[in-house]
């Protein structure tokens, strides 16, 4: 038998979907808002989000949104809840309930996610507010010496407890160690430490009891450093993403649906479709999870301005659907180029309109 959860996690990897993650914190949110000369008021940062759940065709593209706990409680133009905007537009709301990472201590400049005290009270009334699935981030900075033991061991048991509250609540868990891509390190580097969180993670998990197939994991993929010297290929991020995975990832969880981490938006495509294209087992569903990938273009195209909400809708439209077609691994450059020109012609359109 098919449980509620294992059903919604199906439903957040279904063919050719993946999730948008636009649950940024009100202070990350504003540095974004900043660098564009956006004032970053309640009412702005409703306008945002609703411009991106909106977006034409986004449904066809995207399973779910994930939303900070200011959006879940906010209300579209219309005055219905925003939770009930993306449910009319079959996506499925999803939360942030992670409190940040925080630093470890004995290792200060480590982190540590906290927001496990009084979370399952939390989650019930997320679950109230129509929330159906969760996120929980943990960061693990990388260096020669980076992450110790304690951190890794110290995450995956807050991402397991965190997974096993939210399952409690009929909330499907988006377990997230994210390795990060900050300093200058190979991608033979980003591999061994993805592989060894990912290993205490799992190990977590089932110390928790959490069955796998209720819950998604939303991992990095494996990529040289933002500063490293030695680049690689698309291809190679696939295959060694792909090789690490294999090993650490137990074919019972339903999807992956990768961070994009920072890399740039058309190169976060490019990395998803060369992954699905790869040869090999591959038993989960590959999907997306992004968040700047998805948003910078449309949020800079937004800029804060009413009269561009059409434009920026489109260009969000056009990465999610991008992002479609690589988790079906037949993204082409023809597709992103033809795209693009859909995309501007729907932009020209909305400036007529004015
Ligand atoms: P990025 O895709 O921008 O890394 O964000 C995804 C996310 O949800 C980070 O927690």
């Amino acid at each position: 038998m098919i449980t509620d959860l294992e059903h919604t996690a199906r439903a957040l990897v279904a063919r050719g979907k993946g999730i948008l993650a636009a649950d940024e914190t009100v202070g990350t949110l504003t540095k974004r808002f900043d660098a564009l000369g956006i004032s970053s008021t309640p009412e702005k940062r409703r306008d945002y989000r609703e411009l991106l759940i909106t977006a034409p065709s986004a449904a066809e593209f995207l399973s779910g949104v994930i939303m900070h706990d200011e959006t879940i409680r906010q209300q579209s133009a219309d005055g219905s809840p925003l939770a009930s905007v993306c449910r009319r537009l079959g996506i499925l709301p999803g939360i942030k309930v992670d409190l940040g990472a925080k630093p470890l201590a004995g290792s200060p400049t480590e982190k540590v996610t906290e927001g496990l005290d009084g979370l399952r009270e939390r989650l019930k009334e997320y679950r109230d507010l129509g929330a159906r699935f969760a996120k929980w981030r943990a960061v693990i900075a990388v260096s020669r010496v980076f992450p110790g033991e304690a951190c890794v061991s110290a995450n995956a048991h807050a991402l397991a407890r965190y997974a096993a509250l939210c399952q409690e609540q009929d909330i499907v868990p988006i377990v997230e160690p994210e390795v990060l891509m900050d300093g200058t390190h190979t991608i033979e580097r980003c591999e061994e430490v993805t592989g060894r969180v990912l290993q205490a993670v799992f190990a977590a998990l089932f110390e928790q009891g959490v069955p796998l197939e209720g819950m998604v994991l939303k991992p990095n993929m494996v990529v040289a450093a933002a500063a490293s010297e030695q680049q690689t290929s698309v291809e190679e991020v696939a295959t060694t993403t792909l090789h690490c995975l294999r090993r650490h990832v137990p074919p019972a969880v339903p999807g992956i649906a990768f961070l994009s981490g920072g890399q740039n938006d058309v190169l976060a495509t490019r990395h998803l479709n060369a992954i699905n294209r790869a040869e090999g087992p591959k038993p989960w569903a590959l999907t997306f999870s992004y968040g700047r990938a998805l948003q910078d273009t449309a949020l800079a195209t937004w800029a804060g301005k009413r009269e561009n909400v059409a434009a920026a809708g489109q260009q969000l439209s056009h990465r999610a659907r991008c992002n479609s077609l690589a988790a079906l691994g037949t993204y082409t450059e023809a597709e992103e180029k033809q795209v693009h020109i859909e995309a501007l012609a729907g932009i020209a359109g909305g400036w007529d309109d004015d």
